[in-house]
């Protein structure tokens, strides 16, 4: 953001993508979708979110989840994330996934090693009753949203009391604002996040931050509890 004080007046520019329209978001992911799942290995993601999802468990994030429960993974790509989730927890979770790309959906049915409930769905309009999961999950998708805080509150909704939302998003850095020339994606602060799980009223809000390779540059995950 460039800031420079002017006399009693503070003019502050931010520059910030032209996002794609749901549309275009939607071809542009149809496009990537059988090449996502490799590039996202040779970027580390895998190692970064299984290590993420590691030291939630040891921190006590995931004690509230009984085996059966049901999670939702907005965004789910070609899964990544909920498998990370899955296999580190080693619990049996019933798995539910939206994305607004069936071919990336079709990515995820050929790599997922349990069955799931997969949905072509917007995850900014859910079609779950309130209270519906014990995790609500999703990796780099807010940044595609006009009003993140509203796709946060969704999420929220979805989520039953003392149920966990995590969210792994591009922060804000040269690196971020140089990919987003193509993917148009927004990159946010720890601090906008912290800020939107209060506003969405989730307690015990978390930041943790990715120690592998490139993903430490890319991408902060946050964490927050229902009350
Ligand atoms: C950057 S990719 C991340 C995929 C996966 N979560 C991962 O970590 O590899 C963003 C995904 O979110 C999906 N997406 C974007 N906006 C969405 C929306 N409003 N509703 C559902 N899915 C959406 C895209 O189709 C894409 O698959």
């Amino acid at each position: 953001m460039f800031v420079r004080r002017v006399g009693p007046w503070q003019i502050k520019i931010q520059v910030e993508p032209v996002l794609y329209s749901q549309a275009e978001l939607t071809r542009t992911y149809e496009q990537v979708a059988g090449l996502w799942h490799t590039g996202l290995t040779w970027a580390g993601y895998q190692e970064a979110y299984r290590s993420a999802f590691e030291q939630l468990v040891q921190l006590g994030w995931f004690k509230h989840i009984a085996s059966g429960e049901r999670i939702l993974d907005c965004g789910i790509g070609s899964g990544a994330f909920s498998q990370a989730f899955l296999r580190v927890l080693d619990r049996n979770l019933q798995l539910h996934g939206v994305d607004l790309s069936s071919q990336m959906l079709e990515q995820t049915e050929e790599k997922l090693t349990q069955s799931a409930h997969l949905s072509r769905q917007d995850a900014g309009h859910l079609a779950y009753p309130m209270a519906s999961f014990g995790a609500v999950l999703s990796a780099h998708m807010l940044e595609h949203f006009e009003q993140p805080l509203s796709g946060i509150q969704e999420m929220v909704r979805v989520l039953r009391p003392g149920g966990v939302l995590v969210l792994s998003f591009t922060r804000r850095s040269p690196v971020s604002a140089a990919m987003s020339a193509f993917w148009r994606n927004r990159s946010f602060t720890s601090a906008d996040m912290l800020d939107w799980l209060r506003q969405a009223g989730l307690s015990d809000r978390y930041v943790l931050s990715y120690a592998l390779g490139s993903t430490r540059w890319v991408s902060l995950c946050v964490v927050g509890r229902k009350p």
